[in-house]
């Protein structure tokens, strides 16, 4: 078979030349990278497991009328995903403060915010990806006054949805990272979801006792980072299948 062309190659991700028009073929990588580079490393088995927890949320939020770049899952590590022109925005919702923002306020993590929290992003690496406000997105044209409404009002949506989806399974969404591409369909465009939902882009916290099950195990150093992506495939009931060199197998029972 002919090698498929690639489009891109990100950090976790790689796009690749889709099988019809419009598509594009997303292969998930276990490459890890923190603080915009400065820190990279590998977490064995987790571009299988980000495949598949960012198809089941994906089709979750499918399911309750969130458009999404997701067509179908191909294989292990690939899924087939519609080409969207990227929105250079990322948006951060935030339950709990964490991160960036403890830093900046100078708030304690784990202090629960008064009420959820909405904070845009630009992508750019060179920059280091500044916090921007609304003003910054819609006076250099990087979206419509339109778009970043319709943006905000899906993201609390996704928000709502994913924690009451998390909570039957244990686990606090504490905070997270989407971005959005516009679909086109001849003259027609939508504002999809795109990239990926996964603990590479969400800080996920057990309900019980606030253990890390995301990317801070790996920013900081924690250990057991490829035990925490497993443990939360594990509580959504999608662990994969195995194969060579992946994951690990099923326990055999002595
Ligand atoms: P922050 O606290 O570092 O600003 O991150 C907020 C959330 O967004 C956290 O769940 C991690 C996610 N995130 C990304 O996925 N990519 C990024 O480049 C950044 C800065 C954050």
């Amino acid at each position: 078979m002919a090698r498929r062309r690639r489009i891109y190659e990100g950090k976790a991700k790689v796009l690749f030349e889709g099988p019809e028009p419009g598509t594009l073929v997303q292969y998930f990588k276990d490459d890890a990278s923190a603080f915009n580079n400065a820190k990279t490393g590998t977490i064995t088995g987790k571009g299988v497991l980000n495949n598949r927890i960012s198809e089941y949320l994906m089709l979750k939020l499918a399911e309750i009328g969130i458009p999404t770049h997701f067509v179908r899952r191909l294989n292990m590590r690939e899924q087939l995903i519609r080409e969207v022109e990227i929105i250079p925005v990322e948006i951060v919702v935030r339950n709990v403060a964490a991160g960036s923002i403890c830093e900046r306020f100078g708030i304690a993590e784990g202090t629960p915010l008064p009420r959820s929290i909405v904070e845009y992003y630009y992508k750019a690496d060179d920059l280091n990806d500044p916090l921007v406000a609304e003003e910054h997105i819609t006076a250099f044209g990087w979206s419509t006054p339109q778009e970043l409404d319709e943006i905000m009002h899906m993201s609390l949506r996704v928000n709502d949805f994913l924690t009451g989806l998390l909570v039957t399974v244990g686990i606090r969404l504490v905070d997270f990272k989407l971005e959005y591409g516009r679909l086109w369909n001849n003259d027609e465009m939508r504002i999809v979801l795109a990239d990926e939902i996964s603990p590479d882009n969400c800080r996920l916290w057990d309900l019980k006792t606030n253990e890390k099950m995301d990317k801070d195990r790996f920013r900081r150093d924690l250990g057991g980072v490829e035990e925490a992506y497993q443990e939360v495939a594990r509580r959504l009931g999608i662990l994969p299948e195995s194969a060579p060199g992946d994951l690990k197998g099923p326990a055999v029972m002595q």
